[in-house]
């Protein structure tokens, strides 16, 4: 019987054996990412709500309809946020870090938030383990950081991911690709979906990362932004994939990867995976050359990702889980103390080991370590206490030991039982 309050939708508790994949991702994203000099940074996860809107944009899906904005006591707008990489930003500015020393290798791993409608795969709140390199403009990060990316894959044991890359160009060739690709669209307008045609306007890049079959097939032909970038942007591409080639990672340039938040220019990138749902974006990120300097910074080349930890979750596959090694079983109210005091030994000596609390029989408690996996199971009754033993029970094929209580913990060391 659920009780009288359910989780709000799209809102999830993470309950065991989940919350152990969570931890390992956690526990191989902190190596992996420390093994490349990056250091952890915690920020709120409230900010002023300008902050999302001047570095996501103002007119993408995230700020025109997903963000949990609301007015506080005071009357001041704030917004849950949805991402971590306009955070970062803003702490880079706040702590005066780009005039003490702007190169800088960040981290971070908690809730994001965004109101979407929940499907397989998207949440309200989600967790994102994310990086984001400050400082450096060289094209060998941009490799790095994707390799970093597919460490942690790899790490993971997770197969089938499939590197999609692209470049969006910068201030300085978009326009014109933005123009052309404009009237390209104005020219088959009435074939897209009522979002795109009012994104030709608002945001036409956008059109080409519609999931709508009919967008995608109307759109095959659109101009290509990698046949129109400058020449810094075509060496800087150049260069990132020649940064994967010497690393060997396999990638696919996909043109039509444009990303969803208005602050990439030059590397884009996405690791997706071929299931049956759209939401198959794993890790996402790239390279945002102005968004510091958009916050009121100086010009600070920047680059990251971010990865969906609940994405990341459903394709692990965890060990077998640890189950005790020892469940003791309590047969007289007298044997209690006693039961303690071994389970604390055993305890100190890393030996896992459970008990029974409310059963009241020897079968409901071989019933309950059973249940619990227990490889052992310790008797304590009457006959154990007078004479300073234990019984030692292997729940594999019901084999079973005296065994003097000083001896209990070489016994079980030895794997004697
Ligand atoms: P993003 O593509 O919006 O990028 O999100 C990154 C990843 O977070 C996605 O690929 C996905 O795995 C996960 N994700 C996003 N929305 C949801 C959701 N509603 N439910 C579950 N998982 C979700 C960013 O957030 C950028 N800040 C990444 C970045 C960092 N770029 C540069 N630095």
């Amino acid at each position: 019987m659920p009780g009288q309050f359910q989780s709000v939708q799209g809102f999830n508790d993470v309950l065991y054996p989940d919350v152990t994949k969570f931890n390992r991702i956690e526990n191989t994203v902190r190596e992996l990412f420390s093994l490349y000099n990056f250091k952890e940074i915690r920020t709120p996860i409230i900010e002023k709500t300008g902050l999302f809107v001047r570095s996501i944009g103002g007119s993408t899906d995230i700020v025109e309809k997903e963000m949990y904005t609301f007015k506080d006591k005071g009357e001041e707008s704030l917004t849950l946020r949805p991402e971590g990489t306009a955070s970062a930003v803003r702490a880079y500015l706040e702590h005066d870090i780009d005039k003490k020393d702007a190169v800088q290798k960040w981290f971070y791993i908690g809730p994001m938030f965004r109101h979407e409608r929940p499907q397989k795969g998207r949440f309200r709140q989600f967790y994102q383990a994310g990086i984001e390199v400050f400082g450096i403009d060289d094209p060998v990060i941009d490799a790095e950081v994707i390799g970093l990316a597919k460490d942690v894959i790899d790490a993971l044991s997770i197969k089938g991911v499939v590197i999609r890359l692209n470049s969006i160009g910068c201030p300085a060739c978009r326009p014109d690709y933005i123009r052309e690709l404009k009237l390209f669209l104005y020219g088959v307008k009435d074939q897209l979906c009522d979002d795109c045609q009012r994104r030709i306007e608002t945001n036409p890049l956008r059109v080409l990362d519609c999931k709508k079959h009919g967008c995608i097939g109307t759109t095959k032909n659109a101009p290509k932004i990698t046949e129109h970038l400058c020449a810094d942007c075509a060496s800087h591409f150049d260069s990132v994939k020649h940064g994967l080639d010497l690393l060997k990672i396999q990638y696919t340039i996909d043109t039509r990867l444009v990303r969803g938040l208005d602050y990439y220019t030059k590397t884009v990138f996405e690791f997706t995976v071929d299931t049956n749902n759209a939401q198959n974006a794993v890790i996402a990120g790239g390279r945002y050359d102005y968004l510091v300097e958009l916050l009121g910074g100086g010009h600070v080349p920047a680059v990251g990702f971010a990865m969906g930890m609940e994405r990341i979750a459903d394709l692990l596959k965890l060990p077998d889980e640890r189950n005790p090694d020892v469940f003791i079983a309590v047969l007289v109210p007298r044997a209690r103390s006693k039961a303690f005091e071994l389970m604390g030994m055993l305890r100190q000596n890393g030996i896992m080991c459970d008990t029974t609390y409310g059963e009241k029989t020897i079968k409901s408690m071989m019933r309950r370590a059973g249940k619990l996996k227990a490889r052992v199971v310790m008797i304590i009754g009457e006959d154990e206490l007078e004479h300073g033993y234990v019984t030692l029970k292997r729940m594999a094929d019901a084999h079973q030991d005296k065994v003097k209580e000083s001896e209990v913990l070489n016994h079980i060391l030895k794997n004697s039982i």
